[in-house]
């Protein structure tokens, strides 16, 4: 596997890469000037050839969900961009929309063109209110010099672009529950179908996309579907970032083609930190489930991971050395998805509070002979038995963990983890 020369990170060590100057320097922006004088169906069409999928985690084709839009019926119809970006471990997006903002919004344009669209809007978590900034600064930038806004390059097409932040809820992430925060109202997800493509903001046809899904769609108008097509395996075309987190010697983002393995991406990333050795790691998040030193030349594509026995996910790669406790690091991520937890269903709302309850007791060495049975028996009836995928998320890694690793779970009936694996030893550096 040939590495890739950056794409979407092309410029994000450029000096003040954020700004419209800069980018207009790379490109930036003459994939819109091309794509306004283009049929939206060919753009449709485009990005349905390119095979690029969903890079929220779902991995649902791009092209086909804005083809999925019911033909115009004079009535609005919406672009949401997905920049909720929250799971542990998932830092691709909110650097992406620091680095580079412009690359989104040329994306934005592109595809509410495509789709029809005269209003988008793009839904960023609460949290980063200096991202929140970076983006109301660029629709500025981008409007003011005639990108955005009303009769736009002189075409006829008017676009206004929203920037809206939410309030901090990771459920807000899961598409429906953001549409109902978008409406204002408490984000819960709502049941499918009907999708968003034909019943989404206000009831209208919208189209949810990711924000590097849509940053990725200039780069196929200005090079071309065989350019992207041309990167990846068969099922899983082009290139994308990978976020590297925890005992790597670079924490980061690095971009790659679909297809790299995970021994390839960890070099990339200087290896496991000196002196240590890996013990597990995430392909995409904490909601996948984990694998260990076995899976190294895991090919990193959907397909592949999946057969694994994980999931590709947001290629959020968390990096577990030697010296970590499964049964804490399993603990903190059921703390999340407990506190996280909409309450709309019941498995996901109690299952989750039972989950966090026996992990503390692992975790502090209190646990009981039948607690990592018990476990499993909670985690099963939340699997498939959930409303809306966080649900899934929350149980996935638990029963995962005790596949590769039950000795440790049951050493928590007698033994404290700390006492097992001491903090000052897991401390990443
Ligand atoms: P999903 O598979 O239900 O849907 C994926 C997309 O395809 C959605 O936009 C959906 O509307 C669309 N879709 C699917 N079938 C359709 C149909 N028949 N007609 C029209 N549209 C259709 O997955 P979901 O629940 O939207 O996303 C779950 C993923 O999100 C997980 O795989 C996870 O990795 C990821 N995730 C990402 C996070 C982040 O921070 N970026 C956080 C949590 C989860
Ligand atoms: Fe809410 Fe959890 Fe049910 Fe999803 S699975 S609807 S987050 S309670």
């Amino acid at each position: 596997m040939t590495t890739l020369a950056p794409i979407l990170s092309d410029i994000w060590d450029a000096p003040r890469s954020w700004t419209l100057a800069t980018y207009t320097e790379h490109q930036g922006y003459d994939a819109w000037r091309t794509a306004i004088q283009t049929d939206p169906t060919d753009l449709v069409n485009a990005v349905k050839d390119s095979g690029l999928r969903g890079r929220g985690g779902a991995g649902f084709p791009t092209g086909l969900k804005w083809s999925f839009l019911p033909p115009p019926d004079g009535g609005p119809r919406y672009l949401v961009v997905n920049a909720d970006e929250s799971e542990p471990g998932t830092c691709k997006d909110i650097p992406l929309m620091l680095a580079n903002p412009h690359s989104l919004i040329e994306g934005v344009a592109i595809t509410s063109f495509a789709i029809g669209s005269n209003h988008a809007f793009i839904y960023l978590r609460g949290e980063v209110v200096h991202v929140y900034r970076r983006l109301l600064a660029a629709v500025r930038e981008a409007r003011e010099a005639g990108l955005l806004g009303t009769n736009i390059l002189g075409t006829g097409y008017d676009l206004e672009v929203t920037v809206h932040a939410g309030a901090g809820a990771y459920i807000c992430g899961e598409e429906t529950a953001l549409l109902d925060s978008l409406e204002g109202r408490r984000g819960q997800p709502r049941l499918k179908p009907p999708f968003p493509a034909v019943a989404g903001l206000y009831a209208r046809p919208t189209v949810v996309n990711n924000v590097e899904s849509i940053a990725s769609v200039p780069t196929i108008v200005r090079n071309g579907v065989d350019w992207f097509t041309s990167m990846g395996t068969e099922k899983s075309k082009g290139h994308g970032l990978f976020s590297l987190s925890g005992h790597v010697t670079r924490p980061g983002q690095y971009e790659a083609p679909l297809g790299i393995t995970f021994r390839e991406l960890l070099d990339m990333a200087g290896g496991v930190r000196d002196g240590h050795s890996l013990k597990f790691w995430t392909p995409g998040g904490s909601s996948t489930p984990i694998l260990t030193a076995e899976h190294m030349d895991v090919v990193m594509d959907y397909e592949s991971v999946g057969a694994a026995g994980s999931m590709l996910a947001t290629r959020a790669i968390q990096v577990f050395d030697e010296t970590t406790s499964v049964v804490r690091c399993v603990s903190r991520w059921t703390d999340f998805y407990q506190h996280e937890s909409c309450g709309k269903c019941t498995p996901c709302r109690e299952g989750t509070f039972w989950l966090k309850q026996i992990l503390h007791r692992l975790e502090a060495g209190k646990g009981t002979e039948s607690d990592v049975d018990l476990l499993l028996d909670v985690a099963g009836n939340i699997e498939g038995r959930s409303f809306c995928a966080l649900g899934d998320a929350a149980a996935t890694p638990i029963k995962s963990a005790i596949k590769y690793f039950r000795e440790e779970f049951e050493q928590g009936v007698h033994t404290p983890a700390w006492e097992l694996f001491p903090y000052e030893a897991n401390a990443a550096f």
